[in-house]
């Protein structure tokens, strides 16, 4: 095996999801500290803190004190080169997060074991199931009292549709926590809490160890006994084929926060998960080890200093091997050009670089010509990716510029940042051209875009909300086909037909019900929740 493909081979690249305050900052950072990406933990939120008090990019983070982006964050662990990608959870939940997920081959998927699947793992685990990729489970904070592990299993299974296959089982929860049954090496791995270090001691014994039941206690023993013959005899066969189509689901527990069962976690995950995923471009499929260099688009960071207004476009490396000394070509812009600054992050500090491999994240200045999606190729073999799918919104105002007179730099403000991918932008057959709808997948881009329009393009906004909470794209067989009009179709009075800017036709409902209102009642209309994409 040449070094060039030795180092893709050990690239992984993933993403982790979970509802907010599930664990997910927790445990990216056992995995820093594991690979001496960091010394100690806490560096990881202190990282956020400092670095909104020393950049002055975007105000908004420091007057919020969060932040806006998602990052990625690169480093090594016993032979393997890993890029997390974070996905920002709390008010800054955005369809950046979404679009991050398609930069991933893998997810890591964390759930509070006394709360089960939440609303935002929903939302984010439906974007990584559409993809298929492997979704590994780790269910965190069993050193906390906990909901039955068998039903949260079943819950997992019922809510999100995947079949789970528990590779360790929780003995206790709480202050009773005793550690887990590892499955595959039939050894119970007992727990012994540390509570002033924060982390807890791990000490294997055979489960067949007659010392066992005094460790852990007679009931826990026989309980124990009992769950392991349910399990075997009641769980569908591990099936790496299934886990690698993201079928199956290995589910672990542990506790993030003790560092109990989080580097075998880690080590099975990088065990089972396989070198870059390739992707598809159009009839093509472009693999990881293929020569020539490619990437796509997947976010784009704006901003990052206000007198320039420039930009970091972030691009995942799909193919080969990115040369900063060699120039590459950019098929949306028909260009061939060098990346200009390209760096990396590592447990956010960035970096510039020279080199990067496939399943690499890298950022490049962008003086304003990348947009989400685009392709970047070797200049002798053209192709395009497919498109990145654009998500349904789920927060709506109607806005416009207080001050009339300023309606020109108001359009081109919203529409200029509508095309970095930080919000979308509807109008109806009746919005003149003062006011436009705004769609936004988390309500904090709302004060993004003001933030922006007063700074960079000094325009007031008069904002009203609208009722609105999903929107479907009207999906059209025949291209040429007349636009629907709103007299063509039966809407209740709390769904309204809009379009983008690009001429696709949306419904905006205000509810679950309105939208299988409007399909029942008209017959032959088809509604997509993804814009754009195929899969
Ligand atoms: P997030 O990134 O998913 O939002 O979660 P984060 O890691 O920030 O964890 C949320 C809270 O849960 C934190 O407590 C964290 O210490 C705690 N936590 C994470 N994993 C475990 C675990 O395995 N067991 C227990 N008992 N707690 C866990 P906090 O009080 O909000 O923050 P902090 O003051 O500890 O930083």
């Amino acid at each position: 095996m040449s070094q060039y493909e030795a180092e893709i081979k050990r690239r992984r690249t993933f993403a982790i999801i979970s509802h907010p305050d599930a664990g997910k900052t927790t445990l990216t950072e056992k995995f820093l500290l594991y690979g001496g990406a960091i010394a100690q933990a806490g560096q990881v939120k202190g990282k956020k803190n400092t670095r909104a008090a020393t950049s002055d990019w975007m105000e908004i983070e420091k007057q919020r004190g969060i932040s806006v982006t998602s990052s990625v964050m690169q480093f090594q662990y016993e032979g393997f080169c890993i890029n997390i990608l974070d996905t920002p959870g709390h008010q800054d939940f955005s369809e950046d997060t979404y679009r991050t997920l398609m930069a991933a081959d893998s997810a890591v998927m964390v759930i509070d074991a006394a709360k089960g699947v939440e609303a935002q793992t929903r939302k984010l685990f439906k974007v990584c199931a559409m993809r298929d990729i492997p979704i590994f489970t780790f269910i965190n904070k069993m050193d906390r009292e906990t909901r039955d592990p068998f039903e949260l299993c079943e819950e997992l299974e019922k809510e999100l549709g995947i079949d789970t296959y528990a590779m360790n089982w929780p003995i206790g929860c709480g202050k009773e926590f005793k550690g887990v049954y590892d499955r595959q090496n039939r050894k119970v791995i007992h727990f012994t809490s540390n509570t002033n270090a924060k982390a807890a001691t791990a000490t294997q014994i055979e489960v067949d160890d007659p010392a066992l039941a005094e460790l852990i206690g007679q009931s826990k023993h026989s309980q124990l006994v009992d769950e392991i013959e349910l399990l075997d005899g009641a769980s569908c066969d591990f099936d790496m084929e299934r886990v690698r189509h993201g079928k199956l689901s290995p589910v672990f527990f542990g506790s993030a926060l003790t560092n109990f069962g989080v580097e075998p976690f880690l080590e099975e995950f990088l065990r089972m998960t396989t070198a870059p995923l390739p992707r598809k471009a159009g009839e093509q499929v472009i693999d990881c080890f293929d020569e020539d260099f490619s990437a796509f688009v997947f976010k784009i960071q704006a901003n990052m200093n206000k007198a320039h207004r420039d930009r970091i476009a972030f691009m995942r490396v799909v193919s080969g091997r990115f040369d900063a000394e060699k120039e590459v070509y950019h098929m949306q812009g028909g260009k061939k050009m060098r990346l200009s600054r390209p760096q990396q992050l590592m447990a956010a500090e960035r970096e510039i670089i020279e080199e990067a491999y496939a399943g690499d994240i890298i950022g490049v200045f962008d003086p304003g010509i990348f947009s989400i999606g685009d392709t970047l190729c070797a200049p002798s073999k053209k192709f395009q990716f497919d498109p990145i799918p654009t998500f349904a919104p789920e927060h709506f105002q109607r806005i416009r510029s207080i001050d009339t007179m300023k309606r020109k730099q108001f359009l081109k403000g919203v529409e200029q940042i509508a095309q970095e991918g930080a919000i979308q932008i509807f109008k109806t057959p009746y919005t003149g051209m003062e006011e436009v709808i705004v769609g936004v997948v988390g309500t904090l881009q709302f004060d993004v875009l003001e933030y922006r329009l007063r700074s960079e393009y000094n325009v007031e906004l008069y904002k009203e909300g609208l009722p609105y909470e999903y929107l479907r794209w009207v999906v059209r067989e025949d291209e040429n086909a007349q636009p629907l009009k709103e007299e063509d179709l039966l809407l209740p009075a709390d769904a309204k037909l809009v379009e983008d800017y690009k001429g696709n036709q949306l419904i905006l409902f205000a509810s679950q019900w309105s939208i299988q209102w409007v399909t029942e009642r008209n017959k032959g209309l088809v509604l997509a929740e993804f814009g754009g994409a195929k899969f």
